[in-house]
């Protein structure tokens, strides 16, 4: 994949993998068969022409080399949930760091008791155990994290898009969502036992429902992106993000702050909120040491902790 669209000889790949060129030609043809175009044969020479946009584990492994994620990635074609399977898997003791990814769910998940559309092979789809050792309360700065870490990854992607990020868990570009967060755990009171964090991107879809304020990347760039380098630079930035949470007892702090700086929500935001059957309405006044947004209502601040944030 690095040196696409070049004429490599078959003696060459089999050095290189150290291997002999019948097996080279094996292997070529397992290629082919995963969707791979390739040109060639063992007497001219090989050449990639493109590799499907799929977000298979063998495609997507060299991305995310050295990171916690390389070594348990799973795919499929079309699942319920990613999230769901996540966090059967991580019930059933599945490593730190297991990726469960799919081109297509058939009843995605978002926040409360939302769904999330999942049409095939358009957005990434993707679910991550962590088991890290830290209190229940901790984990909503992880989860926050994971909004920081969907940023930097467009970011790397194309730096000519910046997108904003909403408390707690949404990602918006133009004001539309283009990425929703779905942060699961299962816990006792001081130590969380698993996390899952669920990560659904709008990529390539071509339209939306009317009803429906998202945006995909596509739509808001007028091209088509690659979802293999996008979920690649996901993960990767995820697991920065993550290993400073854990490794760097500050980190928090500083996450929190990010957050903020990246968000035009947590700050002087006209806004009403949606909770428990109730509302109220007030303007942002930035977030607590937990990460909790805080509200300047007519009675005094209120502590958003679990509501749906709106512009007013
Ligand atoms: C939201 O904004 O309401 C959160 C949406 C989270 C969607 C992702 S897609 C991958 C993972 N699997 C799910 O069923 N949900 C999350």
């Amino acid at each position: 994949m690095e040196h696409a669209t070049v004429v490599v000889s078959g003696t060459k790949i089999a050095d290189e993998i150290s291997s002999s060129r019948s097996e080279v030609w094996r292997l070529i043809q397992q290629l082919r068969g995963m969707g791979v175009d390739v040109a060639g044969h063992p007497a001219t020479g090989y050449q990639l022409r493109s590799v499907p946009d799929l977000l298979l584990p063998e495609i997507l492994r060299p991305l995310v080399r050295r990171t916690i994620f390389d070594a348990h990635l799973h795919h499929f074609y079309k699942i319920g949930s990613t999230n769901t399977v996540a966090m059967a898997s991580a019930a059933e003791g599945a490593p730190e760091g297991s990726v469960f990814l799919a081109e297509e769910q058939t009843a995605g998940r978002g926040r409360g008791a939302n769904s999330w559309q999942s049409p095939r092979s358009t957005g990434i789809y993707c679910s991550v155990i962590l088991r890290p050792a830290l209190p229940p309360s901790d984990i909503l700065a992880l989860s926050l994290a994971a909004g920081l870490a969907v940023r930097t990854a467009i970011h790397e992607v194309d730096s000519r898009v910046e997108v904003d990020l909403k408390w707690p868990n949404d990602v918006l570009l133009n004001g539309k969502k283009i990425c929703g967060i779905l942060t699961e755990m299962n816990a006792e009171a001081t130590r969380a036992r698993y996390i899952v964090v669920g990560i659904g991107i709008n990529v390539n879809q071509a339209s939306f429902s009317k009803d429906l304020p998202a945006t995909s990347l596509r739509l808001a760039t007028g091209s088509e992106w690659s979802r293999v380098e996008l979920a690649g630079a996901l993960l990767k930035s995820l697991d920065r993000e993550y290993r400073q949470l854990v490794d760097d007892a500050d980190s928090k702090e500083a996450i929190l702050q990010r957050f903020a700086e990246n968000s035009s929500w947590v700050l002087g935001k006209r806004v009403r909120i949606e909770e428990n059957g109730s509302a109220f309405e007030g303007t942002t006044e930035g977030l607590d040491p937990r990460g909790f947004l805080q509200v300047r209502t007519p009675h005094g601040l209120q502590t958003v902790l679990s509501g749906t944030v709106r512009e007013r």
